[in-house]
């Protein structure tokens, strides 16, 4: 079960995962609500250790994991410089290979601080993934487990490519 704190439409200054009281709140409410299932927070892109790693330890012990990242805000443009989504959308959540260094990042920092906070909780990396070697960067990065949304929608074969090149 996941919980998206991190929907990029609400605006970049507004993510809920940024307010760490809401947030544990919120899970302490799915967890006594819905005891007997996993529980997944999924995250924004957070800068840097320091940033994330008071919430990572008030969230010790109540969830089971992370996924990690959504679409990151951004203004896209054309090569004209013009609002890439229309003249009334400057700004969107951007996904795909533009972002998979932002996933790759924060799945290498949340595996850091996992082994600095002794936890076990569980990673799922999530980014710009569309191939089977994307797949093991993320693995490799420290991901358990590896989703896709733009890779899978422009290549409805992903999953098993991946899988068949696991397979030798
Ligand atoms: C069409 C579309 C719809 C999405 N809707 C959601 C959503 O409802 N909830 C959510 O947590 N993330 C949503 N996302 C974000 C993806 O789950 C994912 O975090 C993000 O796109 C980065 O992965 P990608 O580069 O593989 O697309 C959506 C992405 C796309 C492309």
């Amino acid at each position: 079960m996941e919980a998206n704190l991190s929907c990029p439409n609400e605006g970049v200054n507004k993510l809920l995962c940024f307010d760490f009281d809401k947030v544990e709140r919120i899970a302490k409410e799915i967890r006594n609500a819905v005891p007997d299932k996993p529980l997944f927070l999924k995250l924004a892109y957070f800068a840097n250790d320091d940033v994330i790693f008071p919430l990572l330890s008030r969230l010790d012990g109540i969830v089971d994991g992370y996924s990690t990242i959504n679409t990151l805000s951004a203004r896209p443009v054309t090569a004209n410089g013009e609002p890439a989504l229309g003249q009334d959308r400057p700004t969107g959540g951007v996904c795909g290979e533009a972002i998979r260094w932002a996933g790759l990042e924060m799945v290498e920092r949340l595996a850091r601080l996992r082994t600095r906070l002794n936890n076990h909780f569980a990673i799922i990396g999530v980014g710009g993934v569309s191939s089977a070697a994307h797949y093991q960067a993320y693995r490799t990065a420290g991901a358990d487990a590896v989703m896709s949304a733009t890779g899978a929608m422009w290549n409805p074969q992903l999953a098993w490519e991946i899988k068949s090149s696991l397979n030798g």
